[in-house]
């Protein structure tokens, strides 16, 4: 079944107190808007349409894409004006049921959309509403025998109709012909004179078109977010839920809430990872891997029983084949390491190719940067890399050499040589410190 999708992002999100757009917020790294997108996109949306408002010129730039269209609100008068600029969108393709999601609702699992999609059908109009304890705020779900009759919110709402329980959570689809119809129909006489989206539920009401309900399995599917504070707490959800996927696919957390994934995170087999870790971008980590403590990965692949941190980071274009180790305070960026290799303390290793057994001692860096331009330093297999070491790049160690500690090296290696450029060591005896002189 064909499907059209609105995305209300007009809102300026003051309570947000920020100069960023609120839909341009992250959570879990990604934009919020970027995860309603995400949603329509994987519903197999035939058309997409953001309705922005003022300000959101910036929004636009920075999510704009070729499978989306845009539409200005300009002033925002309520969300069924919202929705109506977004109908001239959906001109060129063939009429289809219209699906209303919010920029800043991010949470909202496919499965639910999909539910509320099928009971819905083509020829009625779906509402996704939820039974709240505290409903204070939402427009209510009034039914008549059961049917559902229209949506009123609760400005204009009377102690009756406050008691309900059935909230709207704002979340629609609508016949496509339908809703181009109804809504040009709205008025705006009620407690905000503002055109409400939800009045339409009362016109499909009056022509005889069922009113269908779908809910979400969980009450974070449908929250919004207005605060940092609300924010933080979408983050904790989304967060917990991504731990806990990641433990039903077997991957053992030392603590579930102490984990944050900003992206996609691939597990093999007994993996282990500890507290306090941050997966940005796409990370790998083959089997039986281990993640200590406090580590930081971003966008890179780690070969089964590698054991990285604590206290490390990798960064982009990091690639580590099986058993290597990366111990606390080392940097990767850009380099390929080979099997078995290790660099336990202390060293930045970037745009470097290190082969297998290669063991990198505490305190080296590969000078990689000139301050114009970035090169490579490579070093073959089975090399040992003293304490201390600078490798100026371009540079290659050969197989088998080791360097002494201290070395800067701006020569290439030898292989199977031991290299050292150090001050060679000398003692004066009875030397004696600087004193300094008493005043008289
Ligand atoms: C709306 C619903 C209410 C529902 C609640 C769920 C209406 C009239 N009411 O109320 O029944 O319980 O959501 O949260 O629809 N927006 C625009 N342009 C506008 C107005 C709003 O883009 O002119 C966007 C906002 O950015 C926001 C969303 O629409 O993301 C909801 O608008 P808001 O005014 O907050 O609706 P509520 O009063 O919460
Ligand atoms: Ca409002």
């Amino acid at each position: 079944m064909a499907l059209n999708v609105v995305i209300l992002a007009a809102g300026q999100g003051k309570r947000m107190r920020s100069d960023l757009p609120k839909v341009l917020h992250p959570l879990a790294g990604k934009p919020l808007l970027s995860h309603v997108i995400d949603a329509a996109r994987e519903l197999g949306a035939q058309k997409i349409c953001v309705v922005y408002g003022h300000g959101g010129e910036r929004v636009r730039e920075a999510l704009d894409a070729p499978d989306l269209s845009w539409a200005r609100q300009e002033p925002q008068l309520g969300t069924g004006h919202a929705v109506l600029q977004a109908i001239p969108e959906f001109a060129a393709v063939p009429p289809a049921p219209t699906l209303v999601l919010y920029g800043d609702v991010p949470l909202t699992r496919v499965s639910t959309l999909r539910r509320l999609i099928d009971a819905a059908g083509d020829d009625t109009l779906g509402l996704l509403t939820a039974l709240l304890p505290d409903p204070h705020g939402y427009g209510r779900i009034v039914r008549v025998d059961g049917k559902v009759t229209r949506i009123v919110e609760q400005k204009d709402a009377d102690d009756a109709e406050r008691a309900i329980r059935e909230i709207n959570t704002g979340i629609l689809v609508a016949p496509g012909e339908a809703l181009a119809r109804w809504l040009p129909q709205l008025g705006n006489r009620n407690a905000q004179g503002e055109y409400y989206l939800t009045d339409i539920v009362a016109m499909a009401v009056a022509e005889g078109m069922a009113v269908t309900t779908a809910h979400p399995d969980a009450t974070w599917e449908t929250e919004g977010v207005n605060s940092k504070v609300q924010l933080a707490q979408l983050e904790r959800v989304h967060q917990r839920n991504v731990a806990e996927a990641l433990m039903e696919a077997g991957v053992m957390l030392a603590d579930p809430a102490r984990i944050d994934v900003r992206g996609e995170l691939i597990c093999g087999r007994d993996v282990f990872i500890d507290v306090n870790c941050v997966f940005e971008g796409r990370v790998v980590l083959g089997d039986g891997v281990r993640i200590n403590a406090n580590c930081v990965i971003q966008d890179a692949t780690v070969g089964a029983g590698s054991i990285i941190g604590p206290f490390a980071r990798l960064r982009p274009g990091t690639e580590l084949a099986e058993d290597v180790h990366i111990g606390n305070f080392v940097e990767v960026k850009n380099s390929f390491i080979a099997a078995h290799s290790k660099a336990n303390h202390l060293a930045y290793i970037g745009d470097a190719t290190i082969g297998s057994r290669v063991n990198v001692g505490a305190g080296t860096i590969t000078c990689n940067y000139d301050g114009a331009n970035k090169f490579r330093t490579i070093i073959e297999d089975d090399v040992f890399i003293g304490s201390d070491t600078q490798l100026v790049a371009p540079v290659t160690v050969g197989r088998g050499a080791t360097l002494g500690a201290g070395t800067t090296l701006t020569e290439n290696a030898p292989p199977d040589a031991l290299t050292i450029s150090r001050a060679k060591q000398m003692t004066i005896a009875g030397w004696k410190r600087p004193v300094k002189q008493k005043k008289a």
